[in-house]
């Protein structure tokens, strides 16, 4: 659901009581699913200038509120629901559609100094992932305690996957034998390879909220050979490691083993098996990779495990490529509201594909591969606009930037921050909004308390081949302080020039993503990315 601005609706002030505020949201939530309904076009009509006029109250719901998933509404998330299968012809394609829903590990307090503790963590947590990503230079630590992350987040294990809370689920095993697939919770990260859930029997597993998957159950579960290449290059090319081939028990038979070591001392180690996956109750992939974790450790709140959605073979992507065309595509959801889901859609790239109800064409850009980090997607950003104003800066199209599903703040290079700041400043300025304090790693903020509605300049970005992705204004504001006080631009810098910048996912809120790797391309266009 859009803010009610994009439809042309204003909401009225936001000092009002809990209550009202509470009875005023679900009428407006009513009115935008009415008038979406009515006329889903109409929204662009209200960004003009690429600003976009947004409610104090809106921008509170959707900004860092949005975080507010907690275990118990995470206990209620939907099993994966099948949307519809659509057979394209020629080529075998299929399109499923999963429901991809937002989870965080705690809940946002609403005491004011409980709240600013928990954002400055989940901030420092997402420094934590954005430097953990900065992988040729590790220069990212320096950074990190220089902005007070290391104080403020204790490097305990599963930090990089802190961030990383957009879930579905999946069904694994079950075969002949007639017992059911199980249906398991995963975290989806398009920064790794390969697709891992805890398995029976555990040495050692972190509590989950789905039943263990135990291969004994399932009569299609097999052990990955040890001389299989899936053992060898493919291993190695998702994690950086080969399996090791040991024989366990007395039944002789050798076993190829992965282990999965992260940067912040989260890990899964265990078998490389097969079995049959199922994604979205009816489509079933035979002979699936993937990792039977028998000792995993690190913060994985609660789910299965975790897909991998990267570049390498041993991904989902590329595992499915001769069902789904090498193309999957997501759309997160921007409302806090506990229902909010997105959908990630595996296949239906391209034409009227149902899957999508993007509101825009998919303007596509060239999807670009570095060597040295197989699994991430990256692209050439060339330039950058603010409220439409361009602005100029030596790192547009200086390097790879990648696009990542889990870090939240988009990190920009030094020199690309100033320029969008300062435009941004100037025109956000411009308009009264006193400045005030930075908080954490966001250095730009303001005061807007007695404002009901802020005018917001709106970054686009341009790609190479011209394609451009304007950041829908539930992305541009970080809200800090409930009250309007402390109000952020949700962007950050990186602290060295040839460091990678990062596109987040809080920048990425109501677009469609499409990731084609048979295409070697990737597409954005605008979309309502609830699922309904
Ligand atoms: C792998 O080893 C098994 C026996 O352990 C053998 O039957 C199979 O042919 C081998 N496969 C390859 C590709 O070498
Ligand atoms: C798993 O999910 C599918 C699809 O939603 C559902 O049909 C099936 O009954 C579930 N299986 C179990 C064991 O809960
Ligand atoms: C959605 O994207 C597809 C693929 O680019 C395109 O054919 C379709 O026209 C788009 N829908 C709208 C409403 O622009
Ligand atoms: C990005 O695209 C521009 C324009 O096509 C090109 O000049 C530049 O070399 C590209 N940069 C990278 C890192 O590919």
């Amino acid at each position: 659901i859009y803010p009610p601005a994009y439809h042309g609706a204003r909401l009225r002030a936001a000092t009002m009581a809990a209550a009202h505020r509470l009875v005023l949201l679900v009428l407006a939530l009513l009115a935008v699913a009415t008038i979406a309904a009515a006329a889903s076009g109409a929204r662009r009509a209200a960004v003009v200038g690429k600003s976009a006029v947004v409610s104090l109250l809106e921008l509170d719901g959707r900004g860092a509120a949005r975080e507010t998933r907690s275990g118990s509404c995470y206990a209620d998330a939907k099993r994966a629901e099948m949307l519809g299968e659509s057979r394209k012809s020629g080529a075998a394609r299929t399109a499923t559609v999963l429901e991809l829903k937002h989870h965080s590990l705690t809940t946002i307090p609403d005491d004011p100094a409980a709240r600013d503790q928990y954002l400055r963590r989940l901030l420092a947590a997402d420094e934590a992932r954005a430097n953990s990503l900065q992988i040729k230079n590790n220069r990212g630590a320096a950074a990190s305690t220089q902005s007070g992350s290391s104080a403020e987040v204790p490097l305990t294990s599963g930090i990089r996957f802190q961030t990383l809370n957009y879930v579905t689920t999946i069904g694994l095993g079950g075969g002949s034998s007639g017992s059911a697939a199980t249906n398991l919770t995963v975290i989806v990260d398009t920064g790794s390879d390969l697709t891992w859930v805890q398995c029976k029997p555990c040495s050692s597993c972190y509590a989950q909220r789905d039943p263990l998957f135990d291969p004994a159950g399932s009569a299609t579960y097999a052990a990955v050979r040890c001389n299989a290449s899936a053992c060898a290059a493919s291993l190695k090319a998702a994690t950086g490691t080969p399996g090791s081939c040991a024989t366990t028990g007395g039944g002789g038979s050798e076993k190829c083993y992965y282990a999965l070591a992260y940067g912040d001392g989260s890990s899964s180690r265990g078998v490389l098996a097969t079995d049959t996956l199922a994604l979205g109750g009816a489509a079933r992939i035979d002979g699936f990779v993937f990792g039977c974790g028998l000792s995993n450790r690190g913060l994985f709140g609660g789910t299965a495990g975790l897909m991998g959605l990267g570049r390498t073979e041993l991904s989902l992507v590329s595992q499915t490529a001769s069902r789904y065309g090498g193309v999957f595509s997501y759309c997160l959801p921007a409302s806090t509201s506990g229902d909010a889901s997105g959908s990630l859609s595996l296949g239906g790239g391209g034409g009227a594909s149902p899957s999508y109800r993007n509101t825009t064409l998919v303007a596509y850009t060239r999807m670009i591969a570095d060597p040295a980090q197989p699994p991430f997607y990256f692209l050439n950003v060339t330039g950058a606009a603010v409220g439409g104003n361009p602005v100029a800066a030596a790192g547009l199209g200086a390097g790879n930037v990648l696009i990542d599903s889990g870090t939240v703040i988009t990190r920009l290079a030094p020199s690309v921050y100033r320029a969008v700041r300062a435009e941004f400043t100037r025109q956000f300025g411009a308009a009264g909004y006193p400045a005030t304090a930075g908080f954490s790693i966001l250095d730009t903020c303001y005061d807007l308390t007695g404002h009901e509605e802020v005018k917001v300049p709106l970054l686009t970005l341009r790609m190479e081949g011209g394609a451009e992705v304007t950041v829908d204004a539930a992305g541009m504001l970080f809200v800090v302080r409930k009250d309007g006080s402390q109000v952020c631009l949700a962007m950050a810098s990186l602290s060295y020039e040839d460091q990678t910048p990062i596109i987040g996912n809080y920048q990425q809120k109501n677009k469609r993503v499409v990731y084609d790797t048979a295409g070697s391309r990737i597409g954005f266009a605008d979309e309502d990315c609830s699922f309904v």
